[in-house]
């Protein structure tokens, strides 16, 4: 592994650049917003490609924050129902700042911090990324010191794990944001992959995207991915896994690109996985709605306000601690 200075905040601060590579998988990630800036990977024919939207300067991504590209999203991702929620007799008003509720970790939530970087292991091409969020930033609870270790195995798997410690009750939902083209990032569009998702039920939403707390029947639906189909557009749903929390990462989806044929299967130990088709690219953007299918996986949307839902508490005293896989294959 290696890293390299990538670019300056404006403010001054330095950002670095960290380069995993080792089974012919190539990652970076960066120590702004523990963004994995690029993946690259052979098909079967051994062309390689860069499968992660990004950009090659620091600038895209202080330009373009709103898709999260590639990023580590906390310390609650995705939505938070009014940007209130109540937890041991407290009240906690987050940034509304997705409509009336609170989205990814508010307005400068963990995608837009600079990381402390060291590297990790001897065993495996690793960086494990730190930082401290005081009590009370974006206006949750609680002390956390949270860091996520980036890996590559000896088999050219990606892992990213995470680890939070509070001193105070909080909750925590930790994901990465990468949204994936097997094609190649800006070859075109990814609606023609075809995925499968290990998922018999997902979470319906309301009209501003909280779920209603109940758990549908994938069945007959167009959420039905438990046999292949092609991905297509206007996905932004929460999956309700069916093996649930689990301690080691299981194997939760499997997305291809029948052009390329190469293949993402993602483990987790997370009971969510969110589906998002970039429906909402703007103009703006060097990339154009559906480029990308971001495959997140956390915790259920809005836990915090929905008791029938995993979780997503931390105490002092306890450990969050999740992972997730990314293996990459051809078929
Ligand atoms: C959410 C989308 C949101 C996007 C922001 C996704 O994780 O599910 O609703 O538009 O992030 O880029």
């Amino acid at each position: 592994m290696r890293s390299e200075l990538f670019g300056t905040l404006p403010d001054g601060t330095p950002v670095h650049r960290w380069t995993l590579e080792r089974g012919g998988t190539r990652v970076r990630v960066l120590t702004y917003g523990g963004i994995v800036q690029s993946v690259e990977v052979p098909d079967g024919r051994g062309q390689v490609a860069g499968i992660a939207l990004g950009f090659a300067e620091l600038g895209g991504y202080l330009e373009h924050p709103g898709p999260y590209f590639g990023a580590l999203v906390g310390r609650y991702a995705n939505r938070i129902a009014g940007g209130v929620f109540s937890l041991d007799g407290g009240t906690y008003r987050l940034a509304q700042n997705n409509g009336p509720n609170s989205l990814h970790g508010g307005e400068c939530g963990f995608d837009k911090r600079v990381w402390e970087a060291e590297p990790e292991g001897s065993e495996s091409e690793g960086v494990r990324l730190s930082r401290v969020s005081p009590d009370g930033e974006e206006g949750f609870p609680g002390r956390l010191t949270v860091s996520a270790t980036y890996r590559l195995g000896e088999d050219g798997a990606f892992s990213i794990a995470y680890e939070a410690r509070t001193d105070a009750p909080t909750v925590v939902s930790l994901t990465n944001h990468t949204y994936w083209n097997l094609a190649g990032a800006g070859t075109g569009g990814a609606r023609g992959h075809v995925l499968r998702i290990a998922a018999g039920r997902y979470t319906p939403l309301d009209s501003v995207q909280i779920p209603t707390g109940e758990f549908a029947e994938v069945a007959g639906t167009r959420c039905d991915f438990r046999e292949e189909r092609v991905v297509g557009a206007g996905y932004d749903h929460n999956f309700v896994l069916d093996k649930g929390v689990t301690e080691g990462a299981e194997a939760v989806a499997e997305l291809c690109d029948p052009s390329s044929g190469r293949v993402l299967s993602v483990a987790t130990t997370e009971p969510g996985l969110q589906l998002y088709t970039a429906d909402h690219f703007g103009a703006e953007l060097p990339f154009a709605p559906g480029d990308g299918i971001a495959l997140e996986t956390q915790r259920f949307p809005d836990s915090p306000n929905q008791g029938g839902f995993p979780s997503a508490v931390l105490r002092p005293g306890g450990v969050f601690a999740s992972e997730t896989v990314y293996r990459f294959s051809v078929r």
